[in-house]
């Protein structure tokens, strides 16, 4: 996939509805983006797919926790004191950037060379530019001046900048609670989810009598501030994380990561139609480990800007529930009643971005057909905003009538659409565009013999179906 087939994603995203930017009559929020009316059906499809994937376990129950918890979540967690990206500033023109993204835009001759002041060995790889970044922040008065006589571009400006050291930023947004700023308490909108399930989970446990290993899974909108937000809805300041925390005896970890791996690496290509060639798990190096995780894999897919991370799967030990228990000063311990057991469980988390996935899906539907010029959304079926569009050929003749009772038939079980404007090729290939999985004709010959034309929207191929085996051949012929 070239970078080009990006900006056409977004242009089609615009066009048919999928995403809008953000208050475009005001020019604009960087970052921001709405989801049109087939974008909302799609980013629902997806979900509840990462939904009932999740809660048909028996041992997986739901949870929908608040967006703002108390502050001390926050401390517990580590997010204060350890949720940062290191950046810099170019102080020629004030620009300021995330150092692994600024490396990631450099030469390698650049990166050898900060490889080389440092003595670490360039593994050609994102996790070399995470030990330079951590280096940099870690021994700031030592390395003060390393990017700027390796000579980093400013990618703005073009010349070497004059870079500042690398200090560290705090991801999280801060916001005040209460009607007065200096009475409030400072709150914070959550940068993960995970941590109100970690604050529940032993209500949850014991209203559901549940018992170790279990799950519980949320769907909800977190927020960070990045401060490098681009490609699109691929890393934005707010989005939705789909996560799912799984509660094991510490000593059933590693058996539960592998088992998770697979189900998750399994659920991209049998649930959102996605190429094995296109996914790869990506396994962080000890020093790349975020603050909580023993061990981490992420599943990344081949976008058109290059491999990028979807999904979380991390090992998080018992630190949560651990430094939850420290300053709350609440038994954060599970007890086995069978074993007479008191312990921390581990937590498997898996964490994925619902807008991620939807950018991942969007990218591996889009398909030019160069034979029959044509842009069409190869959507598999269960995730297509619309799965036909009822057509009569004309707008008279009792055309129209029967394709009304014809509509009322099909989207009483699949949501379609009614389509009598313009040529029947100009309507297919509109809805080609939008993923619409079946065009359905209603001709003259509907009103003689009570059969219509149903096109498939990949080979195109037309075939003549009778009004009462319509649904049958939509179930029987769905990708
Ligand atoms: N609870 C663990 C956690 O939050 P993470 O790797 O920081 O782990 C998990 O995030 C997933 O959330 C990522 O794999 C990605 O899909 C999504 N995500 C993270 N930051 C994002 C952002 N700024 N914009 C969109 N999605 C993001």
């Amino acid at each position: 996939m070239s970078k080009k087939h990006l900006d056409k994603v977004i242009s089609l995203c615009k066009r048919k509805g999928f995403v809008f930017p953000n208050s475009e009559i005001y020019g604009g929020l960087k970052a921001s983006y709405d989801y049109g009316p087939l974008g909302v059906d799609l980013k629902k499809s997806i979900s509840e797919k990462w939904w009932e994937e999740m809660t048909r376990h028996s041992n997986i129950v739901g949870l929908d926790s608040s967006i703002m918890v108390h502050p001390d979540v926050w401390e517990a967690s580590g997010h204060v004191a350890n949720f940062n990206d290191p950046m810099t500033d170019n102080k020629d023109n004030k620009k300021r950037y995330r150092v692994d993204d600024l490396l990631s835009q450099q030469k390698t001759k650049v990166i050898d060379d900060l490889c080389r002041q440092m003595s670490i060995q360039n593994n050609n790889d994102s996790d070399t530019l995470d030990r330079i970044s951590t280096i940099l922040l870690t021994q700031s008065d030592k390395f003060s001046n390393a990017l700027e006589s390796a000579g980093v571009i400013d990618p703005f400006s073009g010349n070497i900048g004059k870079w500042t050291a690398a200090t560290q930023f705090n991801l999280m947004f801060k916001t005040n609670a209460g009607p007065s700023e200096k009475t409030g308490k400072s709150i914070y909108l959550r940068p993960e989810t995970a941590q109100g399930i970690y604050i529940n989970y032993l209500l949850v446990q014991n209203s559901m009598r549940l018992k170790v290993p279990f799950g519980i899974a949320q769907i909800g909108k977190a927020f960070r501030n990045e401060i490098v937000a681009r490609n699109f809805i691929f890393r934005t300041r707010e989005f939705e994380q789909m996560e799912m925390q799984y509660f094991v005896h510490p000593s059933e970890d590693e058996q539960s990561m592998s088992f998770w791996k697979e189900k998750r690496i399994d659920f991209y290509t049998s649930e959102l139609g996605i190429s094995q060639d296109n996914l790869k798990f990506h396994q962080h190096s000890e020093d790349a480990l975020a603050h909580y995780a023993k061990d981490a894999f992420d599943i990344e897919y081949n976008f058109p800007f290059g491999w990028g991370e979807v999904e979380g799967i991390h090992n998080r030990t018992d630190f949560d529930l651990k430094e939850h228990e420290k300053l709350s000063g609440k038994n954060m311990m599970y007890f086995d009643q069978v074993k007479n057991e008191k312990y921390h469980p581990f937590i498997i988390e898996t964490s994925t971005g619902l807008n991620r996935l939807f950018l991942m899906v969007l990218c591996e539907a889009y398909f030019e057909d160069e034979v029959n010029k044509r842009t069409v959304l190869k959507l598999p079926f269960d995730l297509a905003p619309n799965k036909a569009v009822i057509c009569p050929l004309l707008k008279k003749d009792g055309l129209p009538e029967k394709a009304q009772n014809i509509f009322g038939m099909v989207n009483s079980e699949h949501k379609c659409l009614y389509d009598e404007q313009g040529s029947i090729g100009k309507r297919y290939y509109r809805q080609d565009e939008a993923g619409t999985a079946f065009g359905i004709t209603i001709d003259h010959e509907t009103l003689e013999n009570d059969t219509v034309t149903i096109r498939e929207r990949d080979s195109m191929k037309q075939q003549r179906v009778s009004c009462d085996k319509i649904l049958q051949f939509i179930s029987d012929n769905k990708i």
